[in-house]
């Protein structure tokens, strides 16, 4: 596991802009991608360059159930504001929140076996998870319904008008799914995410109560940190 130190958010997403870039020119041609304020800049800084991903396809982590992706809650419509609308894909994958729950997972890892992710960038939650996968999660899992934990709901209910608004269940990508990704960058930023951070980068092997210490396992993991997000482990 590879750590690259930045001083702040901006620097660490000015990395992992070059990484994604770097994969596009070395010939990428799938990209998992994250929802979160963690990788906004980055995306934003995609959308400002030249970069064309116009031969490349996107596979997105994970989606809240009960959400059409015109809903400006869903993951879907964070996706197309933040950077497809600006940089469109050959096509963009995002789970469908509104799809019956066996039908979704049977569409959604075929999609995955057709499209094996090059590069899959995460962010990470506070309880140690990555996309939904909570504390608990079979490492054997593939895309799955998931209940949100109170934590997650917690985190995640700034991005709504009241809390009884964020959605309870999700559709997520496993973590078996996530660790078939050939490359992984997991950036995590800021002072709240420094224990996630330290419980990651600590791990001498995974432990089921902290999902992100799977990734110990995973051959080609670099982790982007800021000085806040790192303070417990410098
Ligand atoms: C959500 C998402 C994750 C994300 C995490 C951290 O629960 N499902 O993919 O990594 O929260 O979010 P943020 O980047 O906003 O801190």
């Amino acid at each position: 596991m590879e750590i690259i130190y930045a001083k702040n958010k901006d620097e660490g997403s000015t990395k992992a802009y070059e990484i994604i870039r770097e994969a596009l020119d070395n010939g990428a041609e799938v990209f998992g991608l994250a929802t979160g304020s963690t990788p906004e800049s980055v995306y934003e800084k995609l959308v400002a360059s030249d970069v064309d991903f116009s031969d490349a396809v996107s596979v997105n982590l994970d989606e809240y159930i009960g959400l059409a992706g015109t809903d400006e809650q869903s993951y879907r419509y964070f996706m197309e504001q933040h950077l497809f609308n600006e940089k469109p894909f050959k096509a963009s994958y995002v789970p469908n929140g509104l799809n019956d729950e066996a039908e979704e997972i049977e569409r959604y890892e075929q999609i995955l076996a057709e499209n094996p992710v090059d590069l899959q960038l995460l962010g990470i939650g506070q309880n140690g998870h990555i996309a939904f996968n909570e504390p608990g999660t079979s490492f054997d899992s593939v895309t799955h319904k998931v209940e949100l934990t109170d934590s997650t709901i917690q985190a995640n209910k700034r991005n709504f008008e009241k809390e009884e608004d964020v959605p309870r269940y999700a559709y997520s990508m496993g973590l078996s799914s996530i660790m078939k990704a050939k490359k992984i960058l997991l950036l995590a930023f800021g002072e709240e995410k420094a224990q996630a951070v330290k419980d990651l980068v600590t791990a001498e092997e995974p432990t089921g109560e902290i999902p992100s210490t799977i990734l110990v396992n995973h051959p080609d993991v670099t982790v982007i940190v800021d000085e806040a997000a790192a303070q417990l482990i410098q």
